[in-house]
């Protein structure tokens, strides 16, 4: 790959604008690396992204277009829609230019290599939607053709939360852990709230406050690079109420449940495999 001159307004495509294309999107604006008008979002149904072309965002649904004036060109279709994307603008990417970011579930390097050719520089990134708020835990992994094009793709998702580079063998993995994890969070953020609902606060305050004490348990760990173990001694008092609902969870399977889930989420994971149906 050629290193080419790229400034702060080299436009960024991103084809699939959907959950994960869009949160992506914002992302990138309100970390300041492009402008609305910077990014090029498609998807087929045009309309459905009405909303961010009011916003300012280029939108179209013409994906050779977009890529035309592009550098990174992010990837944020389902598996099985994958495939069809890639034969239709594999002749308009060009090796010394493009930088192709897949975020697509499954989609190992070889097959898409098999449409887009050896030379162009191919990045898989695992993000999550954190990525929205800059709090993404975004996983890259990229064969030895692609290791020139890692520091420009590290230097956006690092813009956008967290990254690490990873095996490719661990994608699944990371997708269980940290891009499925979102909704694991949610789920049992959720299910404190119902909790705290049901001994006292009204439903909306209660996710509020479960949010924020999820956050700042979230933070200490980040902050002190410590074991969850250890911050929880500091809140279980002997006899005290932490440690009697803690055991209490743990007697109904919290960690276990949890942990199952992952291993459950990781299986699927591996074998959602890029078909060639398109829907
Ligand atoms: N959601 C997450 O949190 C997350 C996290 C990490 C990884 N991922 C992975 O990222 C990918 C996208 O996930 P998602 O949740 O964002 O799915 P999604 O909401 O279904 O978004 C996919 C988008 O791709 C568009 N699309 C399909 N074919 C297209 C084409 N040929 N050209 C342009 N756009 C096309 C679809 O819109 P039209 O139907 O209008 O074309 C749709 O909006 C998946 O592979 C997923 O596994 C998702």
């Amino acid at each position: 790959m050629t290193e080419i001159e790229t400034d702060d307004a080299t436009p960024i495509a991103i084809l699939g604008a959907g959950n994960l294309g869009t949160a992506i999107a914002r992302g990138i604006v309100r970390s300041g690396l492009r402008t609305a008008s910077q990014l090029r979002l498609t998807r087929r149904h045009g309309e459905a992204m009405a909303e961010l072309a009011a916003e300012g965002y280029g939108t179209g649904t013409d994906n050779r277009e977009a890529i035309s004036d592009a550098r990174i060109v992010i990837v944020a279709v389902l598996p099985q829609q994958v495939i069809p994307l890639l034969g239709s603008i594999a002749s308009a990417l060009d090796a010394e230019r493009h930088i192709l970011v897949s975020t697509v579930t499954g989609a190992s390097i070889e097959t898409i290599r098999r449409h887009v050719g050896p030379a162009l520089p191919v990045v898989r990134a695992m993000p999550n939607l954190g990525i929205q708020t800059l709090n993404s835990m975004t996983c890259l992994a990229l064969d030895e053709v692609s290791e020139p094009a890692l520091a420009e793709v590290d230097s956006i998702f690092d813009a956008l939360g967290e990254t690490v580079r990873i095996e490719e063998e661990n994608m699944a993995a990371a997708t269980a852990l940290c891009a499925c994890g979102i909704a694991f969070f949610l789920r049992a953020i959720r299910a404190a709230a119902q909790g705290g609902n049901e001994i006292g606060f009204h439903a909306d305050e209660a996710i509020r406050m479960a949010a924020q004490t999820a956050k700042g348990a979230a933070e200490l760990l980040l902050a002190n690079r410590s074991h969850p173990e250890t911050e929880i001694d500091q809140v279980t008092s002997p006899n005290g109420c932490t440690i009697a609902g803690l055991n209490e969870m743990e007697n109904r399977g919290f960690s276990s449940a949890l942990i199952g889930g992952m291993v459950v989420s990781a299986r699927r994971a591996v074998q959602l495999l890029p078909t060639t149906n398109g829907e």
